[in-house]
């Protein structure tokens, strides 16, 4: 058994026989000291079904991890990421001043430096006009190809963020293979006025060359004159050679690294479509929020360090409680898209088995994330979360305030997102509902028995620095986790395989064979494509 697993079951097995409402009777401070705030977040952790001792446990778990440690080597560069030789530096990317963060002895801050200003002379001059189309024309939208981590973190900031929208450009994300995703998109576009970036830190991903082939098309099918890709396609790349290969002058092409996270990017220039909709004041501001959760990181105490205790949370329910999943409802429509961005920084982080020593892992690493935004999921799948058979953690967020929501609104709103925690917590015992109904049947079918544990996140307002520092606490909370389980969050080779396979099938496709080489089931399938193909 696993040095968390034999450190923590004693305790679950003790906690497991109570209920959440009793650890409030028996330590009266617990609601305050239940709660931590950092970088304009508040975390309300008192409804979680964990005690001091507990705590004290992940804690010394965390020291023995020598978590402070591995936190100051991700921030300065290590090698955390052995299996590609390679650092993480995605916390340099919004503090470009820090010279301590280096790559083969060198800083990285100047090359960050050097990126954000150029960002920001694109963003100028594409909405001030000065940029213009191969016909002259003023740009009045941009369409980001791009998938994974060159997608969602900024698809997310950009609709976060709807509400300070500059007036031009209109930014568009297509991300699928799937041409419905492109075709929905340009078919309201007018490619004089349209600009690409073909946003993808290796530039080899298919789904993104398939996407940016089309709209190179789509720009040249109407647009003739010998300069319209140089004036319609940026890239963003760590790999500039295959851009221009590509076809992208080499002058629209902005740098990311092999240093930063595809996952953690969205800070780097795969961040230029979050600065085009919502101005480079706003991103700048994102940074410095995220820099501020990164310096809470790196500067507090275990014990009162919101992103360790989060992460030291989710380990508890995960490992201590054996949840299998744990969700994300945010209390905003702005932040729909949060659970997809967080599905893929923890599940492509942390879903792992084989630890840093070469080893099976020896307990469960990353659970399922999923989730959707408060009310709408109450009318969805909240009913499982109170009377279903499983133990889901959910992690509420909330801004406290709304500066489009009318107050009789997001009264309403805030109302249902504490109901919700105090529901899952409490419950609602036979004996109130007998109380209430003598009918026994009713009561049964009718009972709830909470415990459900949560979290409840608040923040003053949805701004950029806010935004920032909710993005930077997660990610913070899964490389804390990664070290917890002594595993790489920062490869990906589980999504090979899948892309090598696609890869053969699509060119049997073209062919129009069916190989040998695979098992019965994908060969019937693919008779059957091919088949409908010919119609
Ligand atoms: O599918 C895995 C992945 O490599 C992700 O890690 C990455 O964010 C995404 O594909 C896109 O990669 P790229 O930015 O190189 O196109």
């Amino acid at each position: 058994m696993s040095e968390i697993l034999s450190t923590l079951k004693p305790h679950a097995g003790r906690l497991l026989g109570l209920h959440t409402l009793s650890l409030f009777e028996a330590d009266v401070a617990r609601t305050d000291d239940f709660g931590i705030e950092a970088a304009g977040l508040y975390l309300d952790y008192s409804k979680q079904r964990l005690d001091r001792a507990a705590l004290a446990a992940l804690l010394e778990l965390a020291t023995k991890a020598a978590l402070t440690a591995r936190i100051e080597g991700l921030f300065r560069g290590d090698i955390v990421n052995p299996t590609e030789a390679r650092p993480a530096l995605h916390t340099a990317l919004r503090n470009p001043e820090d010279l301590s963060a280096t790559v083969n002895g060198e800083p990285v801050g100047p090359l960050v430096a050097h990126t954000l200003a150029r960002m920001h002379e694109v963003v100028k001059a594409i909405s001030k006009g000065q940029w213009r189309g191969a016909s002259g024309d003023t740009i009045t939208d941009v369409v980001n190809l791009g998938i994974g981590g060159s997608h969602l973190g900024p698809q997310l900031v950009c609709d976060a963020l709807r509400n300070l929208h500059t007036e031009q450009p209109r930014v568009h994300f297509v991300s699928n293979v799937d041409g419905g995703d492109i075709d929905r998109c340009l078919s309201k576009l007018n490619p004089a006025r349209t600009l690409f970036i073909v946003a993808s830190k290796s530039f080899t991903t298919p789904e993104t060359a398939v996407n940016a082939r089309t709209a190179q098309a789509w720009v040249t099918g109407t647009m003739t004159q010998a300069d319209a890709i140089a004036r319609h396609f940026f890239a963003i790349t760590a790999n500039p050679a295959r851009a221009v290969a590509f076809g992208i002058a080499p002058d629209n092409v902005l740098p990311m690294w092999d240093w930063v996270g595809g996952r953690y990017s969205l800070w780097s220039a795969i961040g230029l479509p979050i600065a085009l909709a919502v101005g480079s004041e706003a991103f700048t501001g994102l940074l410095e929020g995220a820099r501020e959760m990164d310096e809470h990181f790196r500067r507090s105490p275990l014990a009162s360090n919101l992103p360790v205790l989060l992460a030291l949370i989710g380990l508890w329910n995960t490992n201590a409680l054996e949840a299998e999943s744990y969700a994300l409802v945010p209390y905003d429509e702005r932040l729909m898209l949060f659970p997809a961005w967080l599905q893929q920084l923890e599940m492509e982080s942390n879903g792992k088995r084989i630890t840093l020593g070469n080893e099976p892992v020896g307990s469960h690493t990353s659970p399922v994330v999923w989730g959707g935004v408060g009310t709408n999921v109450q009318h969805a799948f909240f009913q499982l979360l109170h009377q279903g058979t499983r133990r889901i953690p959910v992690d509420f967020i909330l801004p406290l305030t709304h500066p489009r929501s009318p107050q009789a609104h997001h009264d309403m709103l805030v109302a249902n997102c504490f109901a919700q925690a105090e529901a899952l917590m409490v419950g609602r015992s036979r004996e109130v509902l007998l109380a209430e109904n003598p009918d026994p049947v009713l009561a049964l079918h009718r009972e709830q028995p909470g415990n459900q544990p949560c979290n409840v996140l608040l923040m003053e307002a949805l701004t950029p620095r806010s935004l920032g520092a909710l993005l930077a606490l997660y990610e913070h909370r899964t490389f804390v986790q990664g070290v917890m389980w002594n595993i790489n969050s920062f490869d990906q080779w589980g999504v090979e395989l899948g892309k090598k396979l696609a890869a053969t099938l699509l060119e049997e496709i073209h062919e129009g064979h069916v190989g040998s080489a695979h098992d019965g089931s994908t060969r019937s399938l693919l008779q059957r494509y091919l088949k409908a193909r010919q119609t």
